[in-house]
């Protein structure tokens, strides 16, 4: 069995800024981080994704990086970095870093001197062009091509204007790209989860995206983007990277791959390689938008373990830093954030939590004159702005709720004290608890990890019906994703065996006590249970 630390992984998702600030100027930042190390651990995560702390003018907040050797100042140090993996490890938790590879900021040494003059060393560092080559647009609004006066060019900007794309057809950028991710896996860093890594490469030669009919308020959403993304040359690019990483042992890269719709499976499948040789975890984001009902989320992660084969890792996701927060999503409703958990933690694959879901914390709101995001300010209130999911994390009852002593530099939200750490840890049923127990559930059990996933089509549509199968040991998982009072009969859902279903767990506590039942199986509005399927007799064939 591939024992590799990522499959069957807890990836706790870490906005860096909004975490916990050390020394009170209302920004998270590593030090901060790492006086929290004992929460995670007891949380039972096994990896933290940080956000870029890189050097950044934070035009879009770390996603614009003009030092990749530098720690931005306001997070911390070089120094830090090191305390941080030296406290993670020793509590077994991996750190993973959030690595931009197709921008820089403009303010990167390298677009520096690209700018300077068509001669300079680094001219082909970016995409230039004499004039407005197509039609692309820039994701946060505006022309994808900006007029550079020095050097009398346009050039080329997915995002930002003050993000320029790198030219990856030019292989000293890749060359230097590489080498700099060398000297973070040199200092023991485990894995790198790479921004927008299928727009790397662009087309050859430039060609205009094919427009779509209708009226959005983005007009980068009026084109489909296939000259722009996901180029078959994007490939071979990743399997490079990924001859870098398996260099050193244990490391991971995971993809976000970005998406025309609301989550393409099969696309952020393909960044997976068809001979396991580009990146171990991509993400999609489907079950994000899915509606919350069994049908839904079933299709969507059938569909997902289809694109990912028996092979490769599927992970799971409710909410980034890009999207707003889960729990607005389903209203607060702690059931159905217990039951969203359960699923998630006993799915194959690598499961992201995103800080403060294990809270149920919600959207803060941030009115237009608080915005910090570029995405918000610009297509406010058609894109309420990103900001809303990046508040500051809550840990105590009172002012400021352990995050900072000054004034945060986004909102806390509404109701903080409720959903902060110190008032869950006085609840023994909160969701922070029922996240403890239902990682260590999954932590502690190779099927729940390892084990392939098989869907049971039940008759009963409220319920999404699953058994995880690893040799001769299954657990069967019933979830009740509606407001009455279910039930299904053993016989239906494992038909021709003599079986019995032994009760794990559950989302509601009184069921969580071990049962053993032949007959029905019962399920109070938005519970969710595990069970061990155990053999009694098998029937003989005759009869
Ligand atoms: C990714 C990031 C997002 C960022 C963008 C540009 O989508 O998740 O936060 O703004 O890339 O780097
Ligand atoms: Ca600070």
């Amino acid at each position: 069995m591939d024992t590799a630390w990522w499959h069957g992984s807890v990836i706790y998702h870490i906005y860096v800024r909004s975490f916990q600030d050390s020394n009170g100027d209302g920004i998270g930042d590593l030090r901060g981080l790492l006086s929290r190390l004992d929460y995670l651990k007891e949380l039972g995560v096994d990896a933290l994704w940080l956000s870029p702390i890189f050097a950044s003018p934070n035009r879009d907040f770390g996603y614009d990086v003009s030092d990749y050797y530098a720690i931005q100042p306001e997070l911390g140090t070089i120094d830090d970095v090191h305390a941080l993996i030296q406290e993670a490890n020793k509590r077994e938790i991996r750190i993973i870093f959030d690595l931009v590879l197709n921008h820089t900021s403009d303010e990167h040494p390298w677009f520096i001197e690209s700018r300077s003059s068509k001669d300079s060393e680094k001219a082909d560092y970016y995409i230039w062009s004499d004039d407005i080559p197509n039609n692309w647009m820039g994701a946060f609004g505006g022309r994808a091509w900006t007029f550079d006066q020095s050097r009398g060019q346009y050039y080329l900007h997915s995002f930002l204007k003050e993000q320029p794309d790198l030219n990856w057809r030019n292989n000293a950028v890749a060359e230097a790209l590489f080498k700099m991710v060398r000297y973070w896996l040199e200092l023991g860093i485990d894995g790198f989860r790479l921004d927008v890594i299928n727009l790397i490469i662009k087309d050859e030669t430039l060609r205009s995206n094919p427009k779509i009919v209708g009226s959005r308020p983005r007009p980068y959403d009026l084109q489909r983007h296939i000259f722009d993304r996901n180029r078959l040359e994007s490939h071979a690019k990743i399997r490079q990277l990924r001859s870098v990483i398996d260099e050193y042992d244990g490391r991971m890269l995971v993809g976000e791959i970005m998406a025309e719709l609301p989550g393409e499976p099969e696309l952020a499948a393909s960044y997976l390689g068809k001979e396991n040789d580009e990146l171990h975890l991509s993400f999609d984001f489907s079950l994000a938008y899915a509606r919350f009902t069994a049908s839904s989320w079933k299709r969507v992660a059938k569909r997902w373990y289809e694109a990912t084969g028996s092979k490769r890792d599927p992970s799971w996701v409710l909410s980034n830093h890009d999207l707003p927060r889960f729990s607005s999503k389903v209203r607060g409703n702690r059931h159905k954030l217990k039951l969203a958990a359960l699923f998630l933690l006993t799915q194959r694959g690598a499961v992201f939590i995103y800080y403060g879901e294990e809270l149920g914390l919600p959207n803060s709101r941030v009115c237009p004159k608080e915005m910090h995001d570029p995405l918000g300010k610009k297509y406010w209130p058609f894109h309420r702005g990103r900001d809303l999911s990046r508040g500051p994390m809550v840990w105590s009852i009172g002012p400021g709720n352990g995050f900072s002593e000054a004034k945060s530099w986004l909102p806390v939200t509404k109701d903080a004290n409720f959903y902060s750490v110190e008032n869950q840890n006085l609840e023994p049923d909160s969701l922070l608890n029922f996240y403890r127990t239902a990682i260590a559930l999954r932590k502690g059990d190779t099927v729940l990890t390892m084990g392939h996933c098989t869907f049971i089509e039940a008759e009963n549509p409220h319920l999404l019906i699953y058994c995880r199968t690893l040799g001769a040991e299954r657990r069967l998982i019933v979830l009740n994703m509606s407001s009455g009072y279910q039930t299904c009969s053993l016989a239906d859902l494992v038909p021709g065996e003599e079986i019995a279903a032994l009760r794990l767990f559950s989302t509601h506590p009184e069921g969580r006590a071990e049962e053993r039942g032949l007959g029905p199986l019962e399920l109070a509005p938005w519970q969710g249970s595990v069970y061990d399927l155990v053999a009694q007799r098998r029937k003989s064939r005759s009869s």
